[in-house]
């Protein structure tokens, strides 16, 4: 049994939603369909709120971390804030240096979804007209969050009236501890043998590389902290983890766990791609739940989703969706005890 209620609603149309059964606890906003507290027990049977957010609803409108919100047109950056599609050049939005971030000036996490309450969760959609943000084609989207007992699922189904680009994700901040230390204590797994690489700007090249021998190894479970101040191009271009893995199989491709608390994240998804990403610019952020800024590394983000700058790098872009094609993906979140 999911009970889901309207906790709050503001004049502005902004409505904020709890989902809860026995297993876990999800507060969600309309707002970006940001996902504010997910709270799963720890092995002693202790509930508490394992994701990272901001501490007020206003906060939200002005969030460098993009916190617990749904991220599109387009997540990730697309070099130089341009791309070709059928002949024609789009501009876009340079929001992060010469390049455009998570769907530009605002994004998908910005913008009100509706809502309609469903038996096991809440179906959201927004529609993004043609020319928004300097993307083609009048986009409709679709998120659906369902409980299914100590599951939590996230379903997106988009569809468009002219070819245009997409790629969504959710940048969810996993923290599994009780004490919200640095994630460098957690340990990661993840099914993957290339990541895509980024130059200076942590923009995605296009180039894959090999995993094997680097910090970029996660096959085995893994200290984040482990390698993650090594001596590494790749690590040095994004002050840390902030890449796309290539993703093996289908299911159950990701894990995080926290051993202290006894917490356990598996992910599954039927996206190819997960950007990880350990926090590194979080400081820069605003005031948290925790009554402060973060400090970096308060929070790893796992956004499933396709290769970002895909648009500018792949012979036959992954991201390209084209009208009258319907877009869908889902990932899976299971909390467990270790
Ligand atoms: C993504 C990017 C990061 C950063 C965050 C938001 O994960 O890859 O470089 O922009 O979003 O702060």
């Amino acid at each position: 049994m999911v009970k889901v209620e309207l906790l709050k609603e503001l004049d502005n149309g902004i409505r904020f939603y709890s989902m809860e059964n026995e297993s876990l606890k999800i507060v969600v906003v309309n707002m970006g369909c940001r996902i504010m507290e997910i709270h799963t027990p720890d092995a002693s049977g202790n509930k508490s709120d394992v994701i990272l957010g901001l501490k007020n609803i206003e906060d939200y409108a002005d969030d460098p971390a993009y916190f617990g919100a749904i991220i599109g047109r387009v997540a990730n950056r697309i070099g130089d804030a341009r791309f070709t599609l059928n002949g024609k050049t789009y501009e876009l939005y340079a929001n992060n240096g010469k390049n455009h971030l998570h769907g530009g000036k605002e994004g998908f996490d910005k913008k009100i979804f509706d809502v309609t309450p469903l038996e096991n969760g809440l179906r959201f959609h927004y529609f993004s007209k043609d020319g928004e943000e300097g993307y083609p084609g009048n986009l409709n989207l679709y998120v659906t969050y369902t409980l299914n007992e100590n599951a939590f699922s996230i379903h997106y189904e988009a569809d468009t009236d002219a070819d245009t680009v997409v790629n969504f994700t959710n940048h969810l901040y996993f923290n599994l501890s009780n004490t919200l230390d640095k994630v460098n204590d957690h340990y990661l797994q993840i099914n993957s043998d290339y990541i895509g690489c980024v130059d200076d700007t942590c923009l995605a090249t296009g180039e894959l590389l090999p995993v094997k021998d680097t910090p970029f190894d996660f096959n085995k479970r893994k200290r984040i902290g482990q390698d993650l101040e090594a001596d590494h191009i790749q690590l040095k271009n994004a002050f840390g983890y902030d890449h796309s893995f290539v993703l093996n199989g289908t299911e159950n491709q990701l894990t995080l766990e926290e051993p202290v608390s006894g917490r356990r994240l598996i992910i599954s998804t039927t996206a190819p791609v997960v950007q990880v990403y350990t926090g590194n610019f979080l400081k820069d952020g605003c005031i948290g739940k925790a009554g402060r800024v973060y400090e970096n590394r308060e929070g790893v983000a796992l956004e499933t989703q396709l290769m970002p700058n895909a648009i500018n790098t792949e012979e036959n872009p992954s991201t390209i969706l084209r009208k009258g094609d319907k877009f869908e993906s889902n990932t899976k979140y299971v909390f467990e005890i270790m």
